[in-house]
Parts: C-alpha cells; structure tokens; sequence
C-alpha cells in the first residue's frame, strides 16, 4: 500500500515529503502466531464475538431445555449473556416472566440489542428481556434492570472467566453476594469449566498467567458454595462436543432468608 504525500506548510515554510511513502514496509508484517495472541488477549475474558459458531447452534440451546422446570416462569438473571442468544430464548421459549444479561463487552451488549431488535421485528415475545453492561463480578450492587432479587441466577461458561482474570477472593465473594440476591427458594445455575480448561486458555492467553498462578480454589467450587449456605439439589454431565461440561444446580434454602 502506498500513501502519497506532496508539499504542506509548517510555520510558512514549505515543507515537501517525498511523492509517496511504502507504509507497509513501516509496519512490519505479524506472524500467525503473534495475530493469534492477539486475538486471545482480545478476548481474554471469553467475549468471544462468534461464540454460537462454536457451541450449539441449536434452538433454543439444548442446556435450556435440560434447565426448563427451572426457569419457567421465573425472574432470571443471566450473567455472562455474550450476544443475547440464551437470554433471548429464555423468554422466547421458556415463558421467563422477566430476563436480564449481562455482560462487560459493551459490543456483545450491542450486538444483544440488535438481536432483541430482529426478534420483535419478527414478532416475538421478547419485551421483557433487556440487557445491561458491567462487570458483574466487581460492581455492586448490580445496576439498571439487573438490580434487585432473582429467583434464577445463571451462570453459565464464565466462572473460568471471571475467576482468571481476578483471584479467588473475587469469586468467592462473588457466590457471597448472589446468595443474598437470589430469593430464598431460589436457584443458581452454574456451568463451570474444568482445571484442564483453565491450563488451555492461560496457554494461549500469557497475561492470565500470574493470576493463574495464585489461584487455590478448584474448580467445581463444591465447598465453597456449600460453605456459603447454598445448598445442591441436582446436577448432570453433558457431552456437547468440544464442551462436555457438568451444569450443576444450587438452591438458596427456602429457610435462608437473612
Ligand atoms: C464464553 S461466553 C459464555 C456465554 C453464555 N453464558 C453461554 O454459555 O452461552 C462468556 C461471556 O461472559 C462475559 N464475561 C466474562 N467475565 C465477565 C464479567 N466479569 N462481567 C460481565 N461479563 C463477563 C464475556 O464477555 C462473554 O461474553
């Protein structure tokens, strides 16, 4: 590529460059290798802009069908909702009476409006659903539409996330806090990635390393949460391909209000 110049005044005196400039030959040329680390570091907290090109196509996502009797009809709040696909289709097909996402990548956030724009367009029933965008694991209390109480918190493909790029102290008090927002009864629906899945993205994602090394709690958090008064009433292996995650199901006690 090569960009032309000519003669431009500077302090009136006429100042000529040369008639064209190889601008590429000033930009050295990356390798694959070091475009594909930057592309891990865009992505260091799993806002990935084409997720469901790699996941699940399937709709509704075959994780809500296996999580119907526990979103029905329920106020759910979905963290980590990337483009808004999951989050649409709780209200889309399973009569969620009230849905958030959220999501700190504020391009997902857009590109989740948009999708909620196409389905209204197409006449879906989707007003109830809106989206917000913040960090959730280090804002509180949550802010716009995500504030208040929720009887269904979900949770899903995002621990890792969040865990990697804060400390243990962060998720724990992250559990913490969506205990207190969860109303008792309710449920929280967590899809954690395993240690192995931890070790693949600090290899491709370097900066997550000095992190990774401090990290003491394990993956699937099991006493973590039993710790913090959650209680495990269900659970089940998938075997999506690429993605054979445990979704695991935790309930506030009806008794725990504090
Ligand atoms: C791998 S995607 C999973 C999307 C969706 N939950 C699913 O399972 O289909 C994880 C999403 O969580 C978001 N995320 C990660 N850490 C977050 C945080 N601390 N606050 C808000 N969003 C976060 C990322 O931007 C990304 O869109």
């Amino acid at each position: 590529m090569y960009a032309s110049c000519g003669t431009w005044f500077y302090q009136n005196e006429a100042v000529t460059a040369p008639a064209t400039v190889d601008v590429e030959a000033k930009i050295p040329a990356l390798t694959s290798n070091q475009l594909n680390k930057l592309r891990h570091e865009a992505h260091r907290h799993g806002n990935y802009t084409s997720y469901y090109t790699f996941r699940s196509q399937s709709v509704p996502d075959p994780r809500l069908t296996q999580l119907q009797s526990f979103v029905q009809g329920r106020r759910t709040l979905d963290l980590g909702c990337n483009a808004g696909k999951l989050t649409l289709e709780l209200a889309t097909h399973f009569a969620a009476s009230q849905v958030v996402g959220v999501d700190l990548d504020a391009g997902l956030i857009a590109a989740a409006y948009e999708a909620k724009r196409v389905a209204l367009s197409e006449g879906q029933k989707v007003e109830n659903v809106t989206f917000e965008e913040f960090d959730f694991a280090n804002t509180w209390p949550f802010q716009g539409t995500a504030a208040g109480r929720w009887d269904v918190v979900m949770l899903l493909s995002v621990v890792k996330w969040l865990h990697l790029n804060n400390s243990d102290a962060v998720l724990v008090e992250l559990f913490k806090r969506l205990f207190e927002i969860v109303a008792p009864g309710g449920y929280l629906v967590l899809e954690p990635q395993d240690w192995p899945n931890y070790k693949r993205a600090v290899n491709k994602c370097p900066s997550l390393k000095e992190n990774f090394k401090k990290l003491e709690l394990r993956p699937p958090f099991t006493e973590t949460l039993l710790n913090g008064g959650w209680e495990e009433v269900d659970g089940w292996e998938r075997d999506e391909f690429g993605f054979e995650r445990s979704v695991r199901i935790w309930k506030r006690p009806a008794n725990g209000e504090q």
